[in-house]
């Protein structure tokens, strides 16, 4: 990864340590979600310092402060405080209650009185940037992470003209007939163009954006470059992938094995399908529950036949879609059960909480289908772990045709998950497909995670910022 002596920034909303307080009690824990998984298997501390925000208000947190510090030092992490109106608005109302819908189709979600959230969405980028400013040094390479900063390259810029910058976006970014919806389409775009580099997961959402720079800032792109402000801006796709050999290596620890056993055996004559998620509106969560009810209708002779085990943690609780959507979970999974159940057993198993590593490995290995069927993703890594844990080369992943794992992984079986009817009839594949195209297809993905990790990711992300930063860098020099 880049020269030795370079460190890298890391800029994100959120660390990848979340600080809880209880009871006047400081307890750090590993963060969810897609962007804390991947990175935090990358950086060592050495060489990289990771700016974002602990997880807790600013005045929660005063309590622990000194507490807290200590251990993100030690551990290369600068935090970012929020006051609890800045997660109300910036993190909540912004971030989670307009862009992530938006930039999912979900357009229904989307907050309609956003004019007071931009503003604070405005204030919390600023205060990132300075963060960032405070700890930069010629030399280092800054990488900003997600929609909750896309003005950060723009701001940074100013403050720091010649700095390297690379964005990476995390989700989709939609087509420019979406984009444009959103008032302050201008000011994310140009805070986008800060960056030498902006990254995406998939070819499609660079076009998009090439085409929204195009239809609402007149900007024309030359393949993968665009000329803005005197510097060149180069867009590009750069799947993300996870750490394989970590999740190789784990998953064959003699204590997920007996997780995995463990599970087969509370489910005797039952095949296993599994879905692990946060609990968010955009994982498709509700389709695939009516799904599992279809399913049951169409084939009556599958009952007491199989599991659904369904892991949801709990996901910023804290905006209304998301309560909404909790309640909406535990009435279907209560409707399901109820009409299927007999006194020995019921379709869906469902979690209202985080795994620890061992259960999560152990649940990946116990799956005969892995269930992954987000309306709308960036990319998804559930659907990579499941795949790298899979030493037997056994097991069926069915995915959804809108997550970007999807351009890199057809050999599950790929489903549009807005169709109950296909959902369904998927998995009845699923759990009837034979062993020998379960394991063709299961070795084909497996080998597609072995060739492109993590590791790769940043090394392709780290030579392309390196490359336009140079280029840049002489440009200016002519
Ligand atoms: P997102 O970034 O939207 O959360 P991803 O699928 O890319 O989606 O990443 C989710 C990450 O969070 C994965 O590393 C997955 O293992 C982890 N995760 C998701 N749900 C759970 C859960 N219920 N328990 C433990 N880990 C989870
Ligand atoms: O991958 C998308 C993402 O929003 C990340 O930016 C984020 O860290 C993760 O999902 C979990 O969301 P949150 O930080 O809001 O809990």
């Amino acid at each position: 990864m880049g020269d030795v002596t370079s460190r890298y920034l890391i800029v994100s909303n959120r660390l990848p340590i979340t600080a809880v307080v209880e009871n006047g009690n400081l307890e750090l824990k590993a963060s969810t979600g897609g962007l804390a998984t991947a990175l935090k298997q990358v950086f060592g501390e050495d060489n990289a310092t990771w700016i974002g925000w602990p997880g807790e208000t600013g005045a929660l947190m005063r309590k622990a402060r000194e507490q807290l510090e200590d251990g993100l030092e030690k551990a290369g992490m600068v935090p970012v405080y929020l006051a609890a109106k800045q997660v109300e608005r910036f993190y909540e109302g912004f971030s989670n209650g307009v862009l992530w819908p938006l930039f999912h189709y979900l357009l229904d979600t989307v907050r309609s009185d956003a004019g007071r959230d931009w503003e604070a969405y405005r204030e919390v980028n600023e205060k990132f940037a300075e963060a960032v400013v405070a700890v930069y040094k010629p030399g280092d390479r800054i990488w900003v992470q997600d929609y909750q900063l896309c003005l950060v390259p723009g701001m940074l810029r100013k403050r720091l003209p010649q700095a390297s910058i690379g964005f990476f976006l995390h989700i989709p970014f939609p087509a420019s007939g979406v984009f444009r919806i959103l008032p302050w389409r201008r000011e994310i775009l140009q805070g986008l163009l800060g960056a030498d580099l902006i990254g995406f997961h998939t070819f499609s959402y660079a076009r998009q954006f090439s085409s929204c720079l195009l239809r609402i800032l007149g900007l024309e792109s030359n393949v993968d470059t665009v000329t803005h402000d005197g510097r060149l801006v180069r867009i590009g796709a750069f799947p993300i992938s996870i750490d394989t050999e970590h999740f190789e290596t784990a998953s064959a620890h003699p204590e997920v094995t007996a997780k995995a056993e463990e599970i087969r055996h509370h489910h005797p004559g039952c095949k296993i399908l599994v879905g692990v998620d946060r609990l968010d509106y955009t994982k498709g969560l509700k389709r695939r529950v009516l799904a599992i009810e279809h399913l049951l209708e169409k084939h009556p002779e599958l009952a007491g036949k199989f599991k659904f085990i369904q892991a949801a943690v709990p996901s910023r609780a804290g905006v209304e879609a998301y309560k909404q959507l909790r309640k909406q979970i535990d009435e279907l999974v209560g409707r399901v059960n109820g009409r299927f159940s007999t006194i020995s057993w019921s379709p869906v198993q469902y979690l209202y909480r985080g795994l620890d590593g061992h259960e999560l490995l152990g649940l990946y290995r116990a799956a005969d289908v892995m269930l992954v069927t987000p309306l709308r993703d960036g990319m998804n890594l559930v659907a990579k772990e499941f795949v790298a844990c899979r030493h037997d080369d056994d097991g069926v992943l069915v995915l959804s045709e809108f997550a970007g794992a999807a351009w890199e992984m057809g050999e599950a079986i790929i489903v549009n998950p807005y169709n109950e009817d296909e959902l369904a009839d998927a998995m009845h594949r699923a759990l009837t497909m034979d062993e020998p195209e379960r394991r063709f297809r299961m070795q084909r993905l497996r080998k597609r995670v072995r060739d492109w990790t993590v590791h790769e990711w940043v090394r392709q992300f780290d030579q392309a910022l390196t490359l336009v930063t140079t280029e840049n860098a002489a440009w200016h020099r002519t």
